[in-house]
C-alpha cells in the first residue's frame, strides 16, 4: 500500500478489517517490522485521538515517531503553483513535503478544509501535493473530504458489535452543532458503509445532502424517526451543507439524539467519532449509557492505524 486516503486505496477491505482485529489481539507481534523506520505525523489542525492512536500504532510496530504541529511550529506554507512569495507564506509545499520525505519512511498528514471554496476543498490540493512532493507513502489523518482511519475503526467497531449472521441496519444521523463542521467524517463513513455488508440509511434536515459520490447506494431521508426504525447502529455526526457550501442552515432543533428518539430502533448501539458536544449532538444519557460505542471506536483507532502502517511497511 503506497497511499491511504480513502476506501478506494484498499483492495481487500475484509482482509484489512481482519488484520486490524488480529493486531488488536496481538499488538506487539510485529514489533520488529518498523525497526529503524520513521513515521512523521504532520498536523495542520488540532487532534487528540488521531495523534495519540497513530503514534501508538507506529510505536507498536517498532517505528520511530516524529510529530509536528506544522500550523504552529512550521513556516507558513505556500501551496499555489507559481506563487510570488512576497507575502505571508515562507516556505513552499514543494520543498516542505520533499524535506519531510527525506526524514520519514511514512508520512501522515491532517489538513481540514477551509469551507470557503468547495471546488478547492474537494480537489484535496494539500494532500495531493504531499503525495506528489514527499515521494513517500502517505496516510491521511483526515483530509478536506475524508477521514479513512476513523472509518476503518468504525467498521471494526460495527463488526465486533453486530449480531452474527444478521445484516445490520446502520443509520448516519445528522446532529446539531454550534458552528460549521466539515463533511469529512460523514462522507468517509458513507463511503465505507457503501462497501460494507450493511443496510445503510442517511438522515439529515433539508439542505444537508452529501455529495453523490459518497451517498450513492444509501437510502436518504429527511425523516429521522423513519430512519431510526429498526436500526442496529446509529452514527451521530454534524456536518455543514455541501450544496450551500460550508453553511449552517438550521439550528437543528429536534435532531439531537436522545433515548426517547431511539425507542423505535432495535436497541441501537450509538457511535460518534469524538470530540462530541454533549447535550447538543448527543444526550448525556446516551453517552454515559450502555449502548454507547464511542470509547470502543476511539480504542479501535490504534489498530486501524496499525493495520495500515503494517501494510505500508511490508510493501517497502
Ligand atoms: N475522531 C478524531 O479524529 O479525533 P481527533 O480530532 O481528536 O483526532
Amino acid at each position: 500500500m503506497k497511499k491511504y486516503t480513502s476506501v478506494h486505496d484498499v483492495a481487500d477491505l475484509d482482509q484489512l478489517v481482519e488484520e486490524a482485529l488480529h493486531l488488536k489481539a496481538n499488538p506487539y507481534k510485529y514489533k520488529n517490522l518498523g525497526e529503524n523506520k520513521t513515521l512523521g505525523l504532520i498536523f495542520l489542525n488540532p487532534s487528540l485521538r488521531t495523534r495519540l492512536s497513530t503514534q501508538k500504532a507506529g510505536q507498536n510496530l517498532g517505528m520511530n515517531v516524529i510529530v509536528m504541529n506544522l500550523d504552529k511550529e512550521g513556516w507558513a506554507l505556500e501551496t499555489q503553483q507559481g506563487a510570488i512569495m512576497n507575502g505571508s507564506t515562507v516556505e513552499h509545499i514543494k520543498e516542505a513535503a520533499a524535506v519531510m520525505g527525506e526524514y520519514c519512511d511514512i508520512i501522515g498528514i491532517r489538513s481540514f478544509p477551509k469551507l470557503q471554496n468547495r471546488e478547492e476543498d474537494y480537489n484535496e490540493e494539500l494532500l495531493q501535493q504531499f503525495i506528489q512532493y514527499s515521494k513517500k507513502p502517505i496516510v491521511s489523518l483526515e483530509s478536506a473530504t475524508r477521514h479513512p482511519l476513523q472509518s476503518l475503526a468504525d467498521l471494526l467497531t460495527i463488526k465486533e458489535n453486530k449480531v452474527e449472521g444478521k445484516r445490520p441496519k446502520v443509520v448516519l444521523s445528522w446532529a446539531p452543532h454550534i458552528k460549521p463542521i466539515p463533511q469529512c467524517v460523514a462522507n468517509s463513513f458513507a463511503e465505507w458503509m457503501g462497501q460494507a455488508d450493511v443496510d445503510f440509511v442517511i438522515t439529515h434536515p433539508e439542505g444537508y445532502g452529501l455529495a453523490d459520490e459518497f451517498s450513492a447506494g444509501a437510502t436518504v431521508t429527511t425523516n429521522q424517526q423513519e430512519a431510526l426504525e429498526g436500526a442496529d447502529f446509529v452514527y451521530v455526526k454534524n456536518w455543514s451543507s455541501y450544496t450551500n457550501y460550508g453553511q449552517v442552515l438550521t439550528d437543528g432543533e429536534g435532531w439531537m439524539l436522545t433515548n426517547e428518539r431511539l425507542q423505535v430502533s432495535n436497541n441501537a448501539k450509538v457511535m460518534h467519532c469524538l470530540p462530541v458536544r454533549r447535550n447538543v449532538e448527543l444526550s448525556d444519557e446516551i453517552l454515559d449509557g450502555p449502548n454507547s460505542l464511542v470509547l470502543e471506536q476511539a480504542n479501535n483507532r490504534t489498530y486501524a492505524a496499525q493495520a495500515v502502517l503494517k501494510r505500508m511497511l511490508e510493501a517497502k
